[in-house]
């Protein structure tokens, strides 16, 4: 099943002429979701409900949670800063999902009770860590990862509230390379880029892409490479690579121009929480948008896809390649270090169809935030439902859609 506009599931029609979705979720399948990336996937799980069932110890949540409680009264006892009772949320619906350490009472606000005792995981974290070297190169990124979540998880919803997000927008010079690596060495997350390239490859006949958020470059050197590989490269007669940090963006223009010198690229600031045109992006001179992980960033869903559209030539089209979350309240691992961002945490405005919780959006959210801005052909890749049969972990789509005719 593909999920079409609206969430309603549709089948391979002509809204999907340019890709072949069978195809595409079979090479998912086959030569993405490999054994080594399902096995790594698993012990990411594990290893960061171990974090967080040791936060919850040193922190003294246990205790706290003698009696009901919400994330909220958990955060100010701590002496966290007022957003973090979402960080708090998300690790404490987490751990009663998933550990019999905690249990949740729905009834809004959700409440939260300690129910056993924590037991140490110190040793299962270090044969997992092993586990994890053993997948290959990279794979100990996503530990390190969240290992840095875990020891800044303090500093970051207290001390010093501002710190991850210097982190995620490149303006902390120290830490520049932990983001670098954790974007594109940890092949779980490096198949995100991966699958937009392919999708692009695929569905786009030729012209100007500008790419959004494109930060460390993770969607640019997927997509040149794999353009390349099929000697389709030149079908590229502009590429716009866009961010807001201006740090991320020289670091991925002095390794691109290394790599691809005759690709014809623009390196621009650009703000998607800002209108594009008065960012200097012609209405209608764009063929493709592009994102990896970035499209979920916008405040405003709606009104940044409305800008896509208006920055589209007629039949352009946008591709994201995303993390989803299977349910609203799914904590992804790396949550651990990215709930430590206020922006992560705070900034999505909120809406009960489209947007329903920070961060990361669920297939039907985009397929209604999509239509919603006047996208036709909306559509999700892979077919969720099938790989969900196969590896239920699945965390990776592709969302496109085309720009209507309505504007
Ligand atoms: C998760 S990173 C993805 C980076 C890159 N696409 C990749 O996968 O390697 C999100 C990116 O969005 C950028 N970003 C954050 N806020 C933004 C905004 N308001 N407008 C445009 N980009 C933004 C960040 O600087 C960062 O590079």
């Amino acid at each position: 099943m593909l999920y079409g506009r609206a969430g309603r599931l549709m089948s391979a029609t002509r809204e999907t002429a340019n890709l072949d979705p069978a195809a595409f979720t079979r090479w998912c399948e086959d030569q993405v979701y490999t054994p080594a990336i399902r096995r790594g996937t698993e012990i990411l799980e594990r290893v960061c409900d171990l974090h967080l069932l040791e936060l919850h110890r040193e922190l003294g949540i246990a205790l706290m949670l003698a009696t009901p409680r919400t994330a909220r009264e958990v955060a100010d006892q701590l002496g966290f800063e007022p957003s973090a009772h979402i960080a708090l949320e998300a690790l404490l619906t987490r751990l009663a999902e998933r550990t019999g350490v905690v249990s949740v009472e729905q009834s809004p606000p959700a409440h939260f009770q300690a129910r056993a005792a924590v037991p140490d995981g110190t040793a299962e974290l270090t044969a997992l860590r092993s586990a994890m070297v053993e997948l290959g190169p990279g794979f100990v990124v996503a530990l390190e990862c969240v290992e840095f979540g875990r020891a800044h998880f303090v500093t970051a919803l207290r001390d010093d509230p501002g710190m991850m997000d210097r982190v995620l927008s490149g303006a902390d010079a120290e830490h520049y390379p932990l983001w670098v690596q954790a974007t594109n060495a940890d092949p779980m997350q490096d198949l995100h880029g991966r699958m937009g390239a392919r999708a692009i490859a695929e569905l786009f006949p030729g012209g100007t892409i500008l790419e959004i958020g494109g930060g460390t470059g993770n969607g640019i050197r997927h997509l040149f490479d794999v353009l390349q590989a099929r000697g389709t490269l030149d079908r590229i007669e502009r590429y716009i690579f866009t961010d807001v940090s201006p740090r991320f963006i020289l670091g991925t223009r002095r390794a691109v121009r290394e790599a691809y010198p005759s690709v014809t690229c623009d390196w621009k600031y650009l703000d998607i929480n800002k209108s594009f045109s008065t960012q200097g992006i012609e209405p209608e001179s764009i063929d493709l948008i592009y994102g990896v992980n970035a499209a979920h960033v916008a405040k405003d869903m709606v009104g940044m896809l409305r800008d896509c559209g208006a920055a589209l030539r007629p039949g352009g089209r946008v591709v994201f390649a995303e993390r989803v979350r299977g349910r609203s309240s799914e904590m992804a691992a790396r949550e651990l270090t990215l709930n430590l961002s206020r922006y992560h945490r705070t900034a999505a405005q909120r809406h009960p169809a489209h947007r329903v919780a920070h961060g990361y959006l669920s297939p039907r959210c985009w397929l209604s935030g999509l239509e919603q801005a006047g996208f036709r052909d909306a559509a999700i890749f892979p077919d969720l439902e099938a790989i969900q049969r196969v590896f239920p972990e699945q965390y990776a789509a592709v969302v496109t859609g085309v720009r209507g005719c309505g504007r």
